[in-house]
């Protein structure tokens, strides 16, 4: 199996799509499907590609795909203008390759050149030194480890930290159409890794900040999620969105969910207490 399947996440179809996104400023993001049980709820490679892309404040330009069937490619093609290169399988899986050593790198590099930043492109580096959360993210990372079925405990100034830096990430939402920035820290067993909203045109094409932190952590190989922490700048008291809670089941159904309201208050919750009864069977898992 290639290093790529490993990020892909296809229960239900094993069929995995995968393409590269090459932004304007010539950077790699990987595309990989994630499925859900709720089909329609399924994030498709192109959309998971871009939307990295967008995140990182770079405008995506060319597509390499090998697979032309790959889910709303030409869709994805005509609304952004993309650049369409059909490559072999081969090529695509040396360029995927390449992307999963350079995250590697950046995950591992303690060290990590602040002058190579600009201001979203700074939340590359994922584990988040940028909004003051490097130190932070290895502690939850030890803490994660020991306890991650039982209800997380955070001091208080873990708490302070993860507030300012929610409240940082939201700077970096991509949000044209609703103004409403929304931003969303990942807790897994490779640390923290943020998410905003993303917004198009075509409302239908966006993603939660929810939804954008899980690709984010899966990109890098994130494999278990710990907890979750979400903010709304403008929302008075805002929870996940009906397709967010139905993912987040599906990856940490038993994990917490951490809401900073407007006021800078926290509202715990556990995801099964906020979707009781996910839509989840047996009888579509086939591989
Ligand atoms: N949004 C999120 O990012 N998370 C949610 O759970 C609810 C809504 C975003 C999506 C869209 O960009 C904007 O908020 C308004 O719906």
């Amino acid at each position: 199996m290639s290093s790529t399947l490993l990020y892909s996440y296809q229960p239900y179809s094993n069929k995995p799509g995968h393409c590269v996104i090459e932004s304007q400023e010539g950077d790699l993001y990987l595309g990989f499907r994630i499925e859900s049980a709720s089909f329609p709820t399924t994030i498709s490679a192109v959309q998971a590609g871009v939307v990295q892309c967008l995140m990182h404040g770079q405008q995506p330009t060319v597509i390499y795909y090998a697979n032309p069937a790959l889910s709303g490619l030409e869709n994805w093609i005509n609304t952004l203008s993309l650049k369409p290169e059909q490559i072999p399988e081969q090529k695509l899986q040396e360029k995927a390759a390449e992307i999963q050593k350079q995250n590697q790198q950046w995950l591992h590099s303690d060290t990590l050149d602040s002058s190579k930043k600009t201001t979203i492109t700074s939340i590359k580096p994922i584990p988040l030194e940028n909004v003051g959360l490097l130190e932070l993210s290895k502690q939850l990372h030890s803490l994660g480890n020991e306890n991650s079925e039982s209800r997380p405990v955070f001091s208080k100034s873990q708490m302070e930290q993860l507030k300012h830096a929610l409240v940082n990430v939201c700077k970096l939402a991509v949000c044209p159409e609703s103004n409403f920035p929304v931003g969303a820290l990942l807790w897994t067993n490779l640390g923290v890794f943020p998410g905003v909203n993303v917004e198009f045109q075509n409302w239908s094409l966006g993603l939660c900040a929810e939804r954008t932190a899980l690709i984010n952590a899966l990109s890098y190989g994130a494999n278990e999620f710990f907890g979750i922490f979400v903010h709304a700048i403008d929302g008075d008291f805002s929870t996940p969105c009906g397709s967010c809670r139905q993912i987040l089941s599906e990856h940490m159904l038993f994990s917490k969910l951490f809401c900073l309201n407007k006021d800078h208050t926290w509202s715990e919750y556990f995801i099964h207490d906020l979707l009781p009864h996910p839509f989840y069977t047996d009888s579509l898992a086939k591989f």
